[in-house]
C-alpha cells in the first residue's frame, strides 16, 4: 500500500470517528432532553400546576425508550469510537432543551422536539451521503444511522402532530436558538 493510500485510509477512518462521536454525543443529549422533561413534570405535579399530561407523559416515554435504544446501538454494536470529552456538557445541554420547554408548557415542549428532531433527520441524512462517498463506504455504521433517522422522522412527525396552537414568534426564535445550538455542539463534539 503506497504512502498516500495509508493517509487516505487513515483519514476515512478518523472521518467514521468524528461522525460516530457527534451522533452519540446527541443520542446522550436526546436521552437526557426527555429527563429533564421528565423532572419538569415531577416540579409542575409537585405545585399541581400541571393539565391533563397522560398523553404528553406517554409521549415522553416513549420517546425516551427509543432514544435509550439509539444511545446503546452506538454503544454495543458500532465500531469502537472515542466518546466526546465532554459528555457531561451533552448531558446538561439535552437536560436543559427538555426541562425548560416543558415547564413552559406542552406547545413549547412539542414545538422544541419538533425543531430538535428536524436538525437530527437532516444531520444523519448528511452523515449518510458523506459516507457513502467513501471508497469503502462503511455499511455497518450507514445503516445505523439510516434506523435511528426512521426514529428520529417520526418523533419529529409525531411532535409536529402535537403543537395544538399557533408558534408564537418567541417559540419560533427559541427553535432556530436549538437548532443554531444543536449545529454548533455537533461542531465541537466532532472535535472533543
Ligand atoms: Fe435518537
Ligand atoms: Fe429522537
Amino acid at each position: 500500500m503506497s504512502f498516500y493510500s495509508k493517509t487516505l485510509e487513515a483519514s476515512y477512518a478518523k472521518q467514521i470517528d468524528r461522525e460516530l462521536r457527534a451522533s452519540h454525543a446527541g443520542e446522550t443529549g436526546a436521552v437526557w432532553i426527555y429527563r429533564g422533561a421528565i423532572f419538569a413534570e415531577f416540579i409542575l405535579s409537585f405545585f399541581n400546576i400541571m393539565r391533563s399530561t397522560g398523553a404528553t407523559k406517554v409521549f415522553i416515554q416513549e420517546h425516551l425508550k427509543t432514544e435509550k435504544q439509539h444511545l446503546n446501538l452506538f454503544e454495543t454494536e458500532m465500531p469502537l469510537f472515542r466518546g466526546s470529552f465532554i459528555l457531561p456538557l451533552w448531558v446538561a445541554a439535552g437536560f436543559i432543551t427538555g426541562f425548560v420547554p416543558r415547564l413552559l408548557g406542552k406547545n413549547w415542549f412539542f414545538y422544541t422536539i419538533y425543531s430538535v428532531e428536524k436538525f437530527v433527520d437532516t444531520h444523519y441524512e448528511k452523515q449518510c451521503s458523506k459516507l457513502v462517498m467513501q471508497p469503502n463506504p462503511p455499511s455497518n455504521v450507514i445503516n445505523r444511522f439510516k434506523r435511528c433517522q426512521m426514529d428520529e422522522q417520526h418523533h419529529r412527525d409525531e411532535a409536529q402532530s402535537q403543537i395544538a396552537t399557533k408558534v408564537t414568534l418567541p417559540m419560533k426564535l427559541w427553535g432556530r436558538l436549538v437548532r443554531v445550538g444543536s449545529s454548533a455542539a455537533v461542531t465541537i463534539a466532532k472535535i472533543i
